[in-house]
């Protein structure tokens, strides 16, 4: 009976692992610490949405300014690697002692070359890593969650997908979603023969440069519209007029790109359909003695409209195989 108690514990054993901390957890990829624990949420100042995944691994957003790195120093990160497609703050992340690798995926899915890349990188460079992406909800849970599978056997399906429950991912995302479900999980040798190259800074296609600058006068024009369309008290130096300005001057360059206008008639129109939003907003901004904020909201919607149907159909769905 004791023995039969004993095999039950046994068997009880790897179920809990990725529960509980655990204190030698042997990853398959050979290293001497690997993601065992349930992730929890962490405050920290400069960061948001922050999981502490184990000892070596923490998920969560780009860090705001100094106080963001400032932040990771304090946790004793040594690598910061970055899966969203904006250009990494380099310079910075140096001044506090970090490392940047970014090693960039979209929203449909974990390309499995870039997921065995993110992998080796969180278990061959110097730890603990810290794995982001904008807003650290999405992008960055689901790299997470696929590594925690690379480097850590004793982690289900399930538990992959915890993480990313944990993190807010939301359930819109059915191409990050199914990423944890169709991984197959590595062999020691496959992640020993994935090269080694941990770029900086990556290059990125032109498109996604673009929609990194849309999303920058985006953010600043969420702050504008809270504010009841003014200058934000927090950013001051945010020229509402001009931010919708530039929005619509980067809708206009969008369209004139050779491979935005070899894109199906949806995608064009979704394209001009933003751009005259964003000059709607900056004519009604640019009202005097005060903004028209019925028509400021008319163009901002036509934008926010477009944004979310061109991602729907064209960049959160799941990547075809
Ligand atoms: C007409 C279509 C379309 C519109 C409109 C559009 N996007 Fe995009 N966006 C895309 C596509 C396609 C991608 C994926 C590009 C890729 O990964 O190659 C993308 C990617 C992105 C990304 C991810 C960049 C990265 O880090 O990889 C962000 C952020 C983004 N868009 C923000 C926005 C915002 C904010 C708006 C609206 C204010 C918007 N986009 C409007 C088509 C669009």
């Amino acid at each position: 009976m004791r023995r039969y108690l004993g095999l039950c514990l046994l068997l009880l054993l790897p179920t809990l692992a990725c529960r509980r901390p655990v204190a030698e957890p042997q990853p398959p990829g050979g290293a001497a610490e690997a993601p065992a624990v349930s992730p929890e949420k962490v405050e920290l100042a400069g960061l948001h949405n922050v999981l502490r995944v184990s000892d070596r691994l923490y998920s969560g957003s780009s860090p705001e300014g100094d106080t963001g790195f400032a932040s990771l120093q304090k946790l004793g990160v040594k690598t910061v690697i970055s899966v969203d497609g904006a250009k990494p703050d380099v310079e910075r992340a140096r001044q506090f002692g970090l490392r940047y690798v970014h090693l960039p995926i979209g929203y449909d899915g974990v390309p499995r070359e870039q997921a065995l890349k993110i992998a080796r990188a969180v278990r061959d460079l110097p730890g603990p890593v810290y794995l982001h992406c904008h807003h650290g909800k999405h992008r960055a849970p689901a790299a997470t969650a696929v590594v925690q599978l690379c480097l850590d056997d004793r982690c289900s399906i399930a538990n992959a997908l915890a993480t990313m429950q944990t993190a807010g991912t939301s359930p819109h995302y059915t191409g990050l979603y199914a990423a944890p479900g169709e991984f197959r999980r590595p062999s020691k040798l496959e992640l020993d023969r994935t090269p080694a190259d941990f770029p900086e800074i990556a290059k990125v296609s032109g498109l996604i440069e673009v929609m990194i600058e849309i999303e920058h006068r985006w953010d600043h024009l969420k702050l504008v519209r809270a504010a009841g369309w003014k200058a934000p008290p927090t950013h001051p130096d945010i020229d509402p007029a001009h931010e919708a300005l530039q929005l619509a001057e980067h809708y206009h360059e969008m369209a004139r790109r050779p491979d935005v206008q070899d894109r199906p008639e949806d995608f064009r129109r979704w394209t001009t359909a933003s751009e005259k939003g964003a000059k709607l907003l900056e004519t009604a901004l640019r009202v005097r003695p005060a903004p028209d904020a019925k028509q400021a909201e008319l163009g901002y919607k036509q934008a926010a409209t477009a944004c979310t149907q061109c991602h729907a159909k064209y960049r959160d769905v799941p990547r075809k195989p």
